[in-house]
């Protein structure tokens, strides 16, 4: 069985107060949920401080991008051993802002994946078309390109550890979630995408997120379909009510 797993990708939001403000709050709201796996991941500034108040509890910390570099000269970058010291146990990779906006590619993410894996750290790569690719009726192409690429030489063992994001860029932030039936259609070809290029257990065993204007109400429909194993929450995520309303309404 795979364990659902929800996570609130805070992007660029909440300052220090805010963020421990915020998990603080989901703290109490979550405290007793064991079936779902739940992860925060706040800005670098606020990894720290949050990291302190979930200590103890079932809520983890993700962040929200990594340089696969150990050290050195790459000024503005954050290591993995960096997100580790502070209780990082996932990270975010190729979400589309980043391959929108900073250059993010299918080559980066790959050598960003395979750097988290091998410090212990778990990825949770992102993969989604945008709106004119699948009017291009582009849709299976992009994803399987994004995947192929994306997770190209990761091991069986590492694979089992990694998390996909199925993020529809017209989805992200407009309020237009992919229908059920769009989301089930592509994870469940995710799926077979694995099972070709590993094994059919690889493609059983790996959780497949949904992300994309997920709301306390979408998501029981969502979640509803068989290869949906959680979701990847920005915008819902940012108050307490709305992602613990998600987290309580995603129990399979
Ligand atoms: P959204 O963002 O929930 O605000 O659409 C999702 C994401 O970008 O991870």
């Amino acid at each position: 069985m795979r364990k659902v797993i929800i996570a609130g990708n805070w992007k660029m939001n909440k300052n220090l107060q805010e963020s421990m403000d915020l998990a603080n709050s989901l703290k109490k709201e979550l405290s007793g949920v064991k079936d779902i796996e739940m992860v925060l991941c706040p800005p670098f500034t606020s990894l720290g401080a949050v990291a302190e108040v979930i200590k103890g509890t079932g809520i983890k910390l993700g962040a929200q991008d990594c340089y696969w570099e150990k050290e050195g000269a790459f000024t503005g970058e954050v290591s993995i051993g960096m997100l580790k010291s502070v209780g990082c146990a996932y990270c975010i990779v190729g979400h589309s802002e980043r391959r929108q906006f900073f250059g993010e590619t299918n080559l980066t993410v790959n050598k960003k994946a395979k750097a988290l894996l091998k410090e212990g750290v778990m990825p949770i790569v992102c993969v989604g078309e945008k709106l004119e690719e699948r009017k291009a009726d582009k849709a299976f192409d992009v994803v399987k390109d994004h995947v192929v690429n994306s997770l190209a030489g990761l091991s069986k063992e590492d694979m089992l550890k990694t998390v996909i994001a199925y993020e529809p860029v017209w989805a992200i932030g407009t309020g237009v979630n992919a229908t059920k039936e769009q989301a089930q259609e592509i994870h469940k070809y995710i799926r077979g995408l694995l099972k070709e290029m590993y094994d059919a257990q690889v493609a059983e065993g790996v959780r497949i997120q949904y992300g994309g204007s997920v709301k306390p109400d979408n998501i029981k429909e969502l979640i509803s379909q068989g290869d949906v194993d959680g979701a990847l929450v920005g915008g819902a995520s940012l108050k307490s009510d709305s992602f613990s309303q998600i987290v309580r309404n995603s129990s399979k």
